[in-house]
């Protein structure tokens, strides 16, 4: 099989890491891709977003199977098209990735399906929003309603910061037209957890647990990023709790998509709080996270092909998926500066002595002549497993050692909220 794969960061590393890895694939092409994807991926140098060039390119390489792994595509309508086309593509239609596209759906149909999540109001208008922030009170969390390349979240402590970032948004349009509505949400307290999960429509086949580290410094502190690192699995998902996520979240949600004729099949993405009140939504993704992918799909022992084959022809139900008992823990090595400005252009060290039960996944690197160079804000993603998270977190930590490049960023800490728990 011939596949080809939308994307250039880790998550899309770790898919093509993964895919290479199944004796139906014969070659895998990626666009953009990135250097370490180019150790196992032919890059095609086309856009993510460019939709009319990866539909000639598919047609004219015969690709048999494309995989979609940032949203930008998916909300362009990537799917719609690739189908049209007659081509097989994974991920969700243009109508049932809105679930991530458009925040205010996404809570109407929580709303509508009785699915659990924090109160909420949408706004047009600054002034209603203000009159609303002053008569809840804080902290309050300000949404933009769009895609906001994950700026479009503010949570406010004050007042002040809950109106000023309304009034961003809606007046001074700093994220344009995903800025034409604001949801305005209830604070929730508690812990973090991804929760991905397969889905043809119909069946859903919930992924092992993983956590995020969002906050750029140790102990959460400083700005929101893409994410810093991740692990899995994530004790705080009980048991109790994924049988809930299961029944009362993943299911209802699946199937109330289907009635509203945004049919979902590829990979959803839950952003859960784990609250004392019990489990709600954050946010639903309509694709792999990054950097969650990264151990998630180390523990995956299943061919990732047969699992999306399965779900492209309807037959979720009948995929079995095994995966690994060990734990994955995922550290993202960062260009100083990065949620704000960073150099790039900066000479990677150390690439290439990864010991066993690891792997250096690529985010934003490329070459420079001979050399391997950073490219991005998020530059790698080191992964390593370990018999439990603990021994993970030391393995990686040993990777992490080896790589040097200037300025490299990197929080020490990720993971350590699986070890510090309440008996
Ligand atoms: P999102 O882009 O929706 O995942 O939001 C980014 C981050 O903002 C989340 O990972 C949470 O840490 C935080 N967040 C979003 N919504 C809420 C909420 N209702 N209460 C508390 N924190 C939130
Ligand atoms: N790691 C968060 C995301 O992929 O949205």
């Amino acid at each position: 099989m011939k596949m080809l794969v939308v994307g250039g960061g880790g998550r899309e590393h770790a898919l093509v890491w993964k895919l290479a890895q199944s004796p139906k694939v014969s070659k895998i092409y990626c666009a953009p891709g990135n250097a370490g994807i180019g150790e196992l991926a032919e890059c095609v140098d086309i856009a993510a977003h460019d939709i009319d060039k990866l539909l000639s390119f598919a047609r004219e390489e015969k690709i048999d199977l494309t995989v979609v792994g940032p949203e930008a595509p998916l909300m362009e309508g990537i799917v719609n098209r690739f189908i049209a086309a007659g081509l097989r593509i994974f991920g969700p239609s243009r109508e049932a990735a809105e679930i991530e596209g458009s925040k205010s759906l996404a809570k109407r149909i929580m709303e509508k399906y009785q699915i659990p999540t924090g109160a909420y109001r949408v706004f047009d208008n600054s002034e209603d929003a203000v009159a609303y922030i002053k008569n809840t009170g804080t902290p309050i969390v300000v949404k933009a309603d769009g895609l906001a390349a994950g700026k479009g979240v503010i949570v406010a402590q004050t007042e002040e910061e809950a109106i000023s970032a309304v009034k961003e948004i809606l007046e001074d349009k700093i994220f344009g037209t995903a800025g034409i509505k604001v949801v305005i949400e209830e604070y929730l307290e508690g812990e973090e957890v991804s929760i991905l999960a397969f889905t043809d429509g119909e069946h859903v086949i919930p992924m092992v647990s993983a956590q995020d580290h969002k906050r750029v410094f140790d102990n959460d502190k400083g700005p929101n990023t893409g994410g810093m690192g991740a692990y899995s699995p994530a004790p705080v998902y009980s048991p109790e709790i994924a049988r809930f996520t299961l029944e009362k979240i993943l299911k209802p949600t699946i199937a109330g998509l289907k009635k509203e004729g945004r049919t979902y099949r590829g990979v959803i993405y839950a952003g859960l709080m784990v609250t004392p009140q019990g489990v709600k939504v954050l946010e639903f993704n309509a694709r792999f996270g990054d950097p969650e992918a990264q151990p998630v799909l180390m523990r995956l022992k299943t061919d990732l092909v047969d699992i999306m084959e399965a779900v492209l022809e309807g037959r979720l139900a009948e995929q079995e998926i095994k995966w690994s008992d060990e734990a994955a823990v995922c550290v993202v090595l960062a260009s100083g500066g990065y949620p704000g400005s960073y150099r790039t252009g900066e000479k990677i060290y150390g690439l290439n002595q990864t010991g066993p039960d690891a792997y250096v996944f690529h985010a934003g690197t490329a070459y420079q002549r001979k050399d391997v160079v950073t490219a991005g804000g998020r530059v790698l993603g080191v992964t390593a497993k370990g018999g439990t998270v603990q021994e993970a977190i030391c393995r990686v930590y040993r990777e992490v050692e080896k790589i040097r490049f200037t300025d490299m960023h990197y929080r020490t800490d990720i993971g350590k909220k699986a070890l510090d728990r309440p008996e």
